[in-house]
């Protein structure tokens, strides 16, 4: 994983054309929020990202827009079809909506959602579709004709298991406490990174902040490149992904308390399970691989009963949220 402090124009124009698979990014939104005074001139970024995308390639830009004097600016549009001028498709726009969002003014809806524009350099190269779980039946009872007479469907009904994810995400927010204002969701950028690349390609994102896209990039056997204006965000970000890196230890520790699996281990006496939810809970990068690698939140998430499954209501939903 590659950190690199600068203006992402600049570096970008060091690097060479068609160089990476993926974009996944989040620029400063008009001026909700100011990162220490950086700016960013977003028509040359735009650029630099067409051409250091491969053919095939997504880039997905996270924005939203700011109201000024009762009205809403409306940036986000105006980059998406910028993006569009310079030769990408708008392969689709899809919604960043926030399980717990803040309520702002109350003279209005409160605002839930960002966007998150998925834009292609020609046709996608990759499309691994996350699918949900379906309720849906095949097969059945029979059709409406135009007429509206029923054709009785002889084929045996059957359900669906799994379908295709609709394109509203929703996620909680606040997860991540690590010094920066506005990081996104760690299960955003895995679910992203996961749809639109496949393990061993490389990972742009030039608005690296405190390094969540890095962060995924590192757990699902991607390579990432990170360009970040503030020295000190980079910082952030190079201690969130020396802290993501599974160790021994922390394996261990997953086998001990999390399983909670017959060893006599000297550490394991000290620490009770409870605690360690806690820890879980409150730092979920920290744990994220383990998590992710974990029989026991693996057989909680199938909702299988069995030795280990945690019998509080509270941690059980707490799981639950930090794996979206
Ligand atoms: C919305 S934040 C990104 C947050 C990130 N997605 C995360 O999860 O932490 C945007 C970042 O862009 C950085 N930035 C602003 N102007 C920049 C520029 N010209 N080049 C590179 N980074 C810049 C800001 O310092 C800020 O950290």
């Amino acid at each position: 994983m590659e950190v690199i402090q600068g203006d992402c124009v600049e570096v970008m124009r060091s690097m060479s054309a068609e160089s990476v698979d993926m974009v996944l990014t989040s620029p400063p939104y008009d001026n909700l929020r100011d990162y220490k005074g950086y700016t960013f001139d977003f028509e040359q970024t735009a650029n630099e990202i067409f051409r250091v995308l491969k053919k095939g390639g997504v880039c997905v830009w996270v924005v939203g827009d700011a109201t000024v004097k009762g009205s809403e600016t409306g940036t986000s549009f105006r980059q998406a079809l910028y993006f569009k001028d310079i030769g990408f498709n708008l392969h689709d726009t899809m919604i960043y909506s926030k399980k717990n969002y803040v309520p702002l003014t109350h003279k209005r809806y409160e605002q839930q959602f960002e966007y998150m524009f998925v834009l292609s350099k020609g046709k996608p190269r990759v499309f691994n579709g996350l699918t949900v779980k379906s309720k849906q039946t095949k097969g059945g009872p029979g059709y409406y004709e135009k007429d509206g007479s029923v054709r009785a469907n002889h084929s045996p009904r059957t359900f669906k298991e799994e379908k295709l994810r609709p394109n509203v995400w929703e996620y909680v927010i606040g997860q991540e406490r690590c010094g920066h204002p506005a990081v996104f969701p760690l299960p955003l950028a895995k679910d992203h990174i996961l749809s639109w690349s496949n393990e061993g390609d490389t990972i742009l994102d030039p608005f690296l902040g405190s390094g969540t896209t890095l962060l995924a990039a590192q757990e699902l056997g991607r390579k990432g490149i990170g360009i970040e204006i503030s020295e000190e965000y980079c910082e952030i970000a190079r201690k969130r992904l020396a802290m993501n890196q599974p160790t021994d230890d922390m394996r261990a520790l997953q086998l001990d308390h999390v399983y909670g699996g017959g060893s006599k281990d000297a550490v394991r006496k000290t620490m009770n399970k409870r605690i360690l939810m806690e820890d879980i809970i409150n730092n979920p990068e920290k744990y994220q691989v383990l998590c992710a690698n974990c029989n026991w939140i693996k057989r909680h998430e199938n909702n299988e009963h069995g030795r280990g499954r945690p019998k509080n209501s509270h941690y059980e939903k707490k799981i639950a949220e930090l794996h979206g």
